[in-house]
Order: structure tokens, then sequence, then C-alpha cells
């Protein structure tokens, strides 16, 4: 009696989940620390630290100004570093029919790598379930400094030293240390982890077989508007419990109404998921804000194809509205691309994964894939 009740309650716990999400049971996941030793050219922070909030709401408004690429010098100097971390992530592979490619995907402010397959609706949201489902295996990662990844200063976490980890963890997939039969490796990146992307094609543009950078712009009217709309406050105070042990070079939004008004785009968005993001929040550091408005993108060598995303009305990198401007300075950022395509993802803001529409994106995404040889 007891046994038959047993087994019955685990099939109806097996029907539910099936129910809630086929995904779940045709993936198999598996935590993994990979070791990197990276060398990067640094800049050095230039600036007194922050201490408190007036400091933060002086360097806002600081870095807010119109001329502030003239009066605000944060950098002091450059010096070569090497330094080594350790980086954590998942690597999730279909059970069966896995097509050999592998995609790394790069985080961007705000999150860490629960971005890529949030808890909140997963079959609405999670781009690693998409992914799986059409034969892709994927390895997302807290980036350094983020999450269960080692912990960097605020002052120093930057581009080049982001860019420097990704190539590490490229290189180890592509040895086969995560999944044996790995064929291809693709970049997938959402914001800051796209221009991270973008620039290890720059620096090494043999290295991968494609690239998807969602949440991007190229030719960014002013970058001060997401900052302001940001308002940054020093994380450590404002999450003593989350975030006491950082210094003062990582900052967080102020509050969530500046998270739906910087990510999101009101019809678009569910308040849950809002209330979701915001709690699940990660800050970023501060020479990483400057070192994203410096950084040239240029990847004159790079061949493969890439696909270019933003939300419609991406705040970040489009101020707001992104159809006439998205596929500005493109073309002169990728020269021999065989496969450049620019979209504007309809109906979503700067958080694509989080809009209504999630899945919608997802499809472009695979669909691009698909459409060259990946
Ligand atoms: C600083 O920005 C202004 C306004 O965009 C621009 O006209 C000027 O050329 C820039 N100066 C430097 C040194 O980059
Ligand atoms: C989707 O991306 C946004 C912006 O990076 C982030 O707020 C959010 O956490 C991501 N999705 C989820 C539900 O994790
Ligand atoms: C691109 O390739 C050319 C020719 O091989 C080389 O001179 C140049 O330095 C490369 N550019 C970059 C940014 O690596
Ligand atoms: C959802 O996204 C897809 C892909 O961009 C698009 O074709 C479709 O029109 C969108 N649906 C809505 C309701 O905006």
């Amino acid at each position: 009696m007891f046994h038959s009740y047993f087994l019955f309650v685990l099939l109806i716990s097996a029907l539910r989940n099936t129910a809630a999400n086929p995904v779940r049971d045709l993936k198999t996941c598996r935590e993994y620390t990979l070791p990197v030793d990276v060398t990067s050219i640094n800049y050095i922070w230039g600036l007194p630290q922050l201490h408190t909030n007036y400091d933060a709401a002086t360097f806002n408004s600081k870095l807010g100004r119109w001329d502030a690429n003239v009066t605000l010098n944060p950098i002091s100097g450059g010096a070569q570093v090497s330094a080594s971390y350790q980086i954590s992530g998942t690597f999730c592979a279909p059970v069966r029919g896995g097509n050999g490619i592998v995609l790394v995907a790069t985080h961007g402010f705000g999150f860490d790598r629960s971005y890529w397959n949030p808890e909140i609706q997963p079959e609405k949201y999670s781009f690693v379930d998409h992914a799986i489902s059409k034969g892709y295996s994927i390895f997302y990662y807290d980036r350094l400094g983020i999450g269960k990844s080692s912990s960097i200063s605020g002052y120093v976490a930057q581009v080049s030293v982001q860019v420097a980890v990704l190539k590490q963890i490229v290189t180890q997939v592509k040895a086969g240390k995560l999944c044996a039969t790995t064929k291809k490796v693709v970049l997938v990146g959402h914001s800051f982890g796209s221009v991270v992307s973008n620039v290890l094609l720059t620096s090494s543009p043999q290295l991968v077989d494609g690239v998807v950078l969602t949440g991007i712009g190229y030719d960014v009217p002013d970058t001060a508007v997401a900052f302001e709309s940001w308002q940054p406050r020093l994380a450590r105070l404002q999450n003593p419990r989350k975030w006491g042990s950082l210094d003062g070079g990582y900052m967080t939004w102020v509050d969530i109404w500046s998270n739906a008004m910087t990510f999101f785009k009101a019809p678009f968005y569910d308040t849950k998921v809002v209330e979701y993001a915001e709690a699940n929040k990660q800050p970023f550091g501060l020479l990483e804000v400057v070192t994203l408005q410096i950084t040239d993108r240029h990847s004159p060598n790079y061949t493969g194809p890439a696909l270019i995303m933003s939300g419609e009305f991406d705040l970040v990198f489009c101020n707001g509205y992104c159809p006439p401007i998205l596929n500005n300075k493109v073309k002169e950022t990728f020269p021999v691309s065989k496969g450049l395509e620019v979209y504007s993802q309809p109906g979503s803001g700067h958080a694509i994964n989080l809009s209504l529409n999630a899945t919608g994106s997802f499809e472009v995404v695979t669909g691009f894939l698909k459409r060259h040889g990946l």
C-alpha cells in the first residue's frame, strides 16, 4: 500500500515536472570551477577611492557631465598584470542529439550567471533551456568578481581582465575540458558581457566560430544617460549583509524603480520579474564602467558571423530607442565578418531575456546560428 502510494506520488511529480518544463529533463548540467592564469594590460584607477554615498553622488555628477571625456580623468596609467583566479560556471548539454557546438555566455552588469537561466518561469525566460532544446551545449559563468568566482577590487576589474579570463575559458572549452566532443565555440553576451565578447574578437579573431552580442550598440548617443538613470550607490552600504566585504569600487543602482527604468520597458514586462531581478542583482565595478566606454571594439580581422541584437527600447545603448541607430558603425566595427546581422527586438528594453517576449528573442538567436551553419 505504502509502496504504490509512493510510486503514485513519484509519478505525479514526474508528470508535473514534465508539464512545467520538459527541457529540464533533457539536459545534464555540471558545476565547474575553472582555474585561469591571466595576463592583461590594465588601466590604473587614478581618482580617490569612494567611501560614502556623498562620494558616489560626486562621482556620478562628474561622470554625467557632457565634457567628462576631458574633465574626469579616472585613469592614471597602465601596467601589464598577471594573476590567477577561479571562475565558477555551469555547463549544460542536451542528453541526446547535441550538435557539438558550445555557447560560452557572459552576463552583463547587475547580474550573475543566472541571467541565462533564471529560476522564475524558466519556460519563459531561460535562454539555457531554449539553447538546449535546439541542440546546443552552453557554459555560463559568473564573471570575475561576481557570485562564486574569485573576488577582485572594483578599482581593478575592467574590460581587459574580463577579456583575458574569457580567452582562458574558451581555450579550455576548445581543448575539450568540459566536453570531449566539442566541435565549435560561439560567444554569447549581454551588455557588458557583449562588450567583453566583442573585444576578444579584436585580439583573437580566429578563436571562435561565431558571436551573438545582445544588449549592445555602437553609436551610443550619450552613455551618461544610463548611468544617471541608475543613480549608483556604494554596494557595500546599500546591502552590507550581501556586499559588506566589497570595496568602494563596487556600486549598484539605487532601487527597483531605477532597475525598471534602465532595464525594462512598460508595458512589456511582468512586475514579478522586476522584483526577481532586483532581489538577485549584483554590483558592478567602477573601472568596468569606465573601460566599457573607452575600449576599442573594432574587430578588423574577425571573419565569422556576428549578430548584433538589442531591445527596441534599450535605454543603455540606444538612449531609449534603437531602430534608427542600431545599424550605425556596425559594419566598420566588423568589416570582414561573413554573416553580419543587426536586429532590434520589438517590445523589449535592455533586459531582453526578461521581457514578456523573451522566447521570441531566443528564437532570433538560434535562427541566426542555424542560418550560418552553427
Ligand atoms: C569629448 O567629447 C566632446 C563631445 O562629445 C567631443 O566634441 C570632443 O571631441 C571629445 N574630446 C576628446 C578629447 O575626446
Ligand atoms: C535578464 O537580464 C537582465 C539584465 O541583465 C537581468 O536583470 C535579469 O536577471 C536577467 N534575467 C533573469 C530573470 O535572470
Ligand atoms: C589584423 O591583421 C593585420 C594583417 O595580418 C595585422 O597587421 C593587424 O595588426 C591585425 N589587427 C588587429 C587589430 O589585430
Ligand atoms: C516576439 O519576438 C519575435 C522575434 O523578434 C517577433 O517576431 C514577434 O513579433 C514578437 N512578438 C511580439 C508580440 O512582439
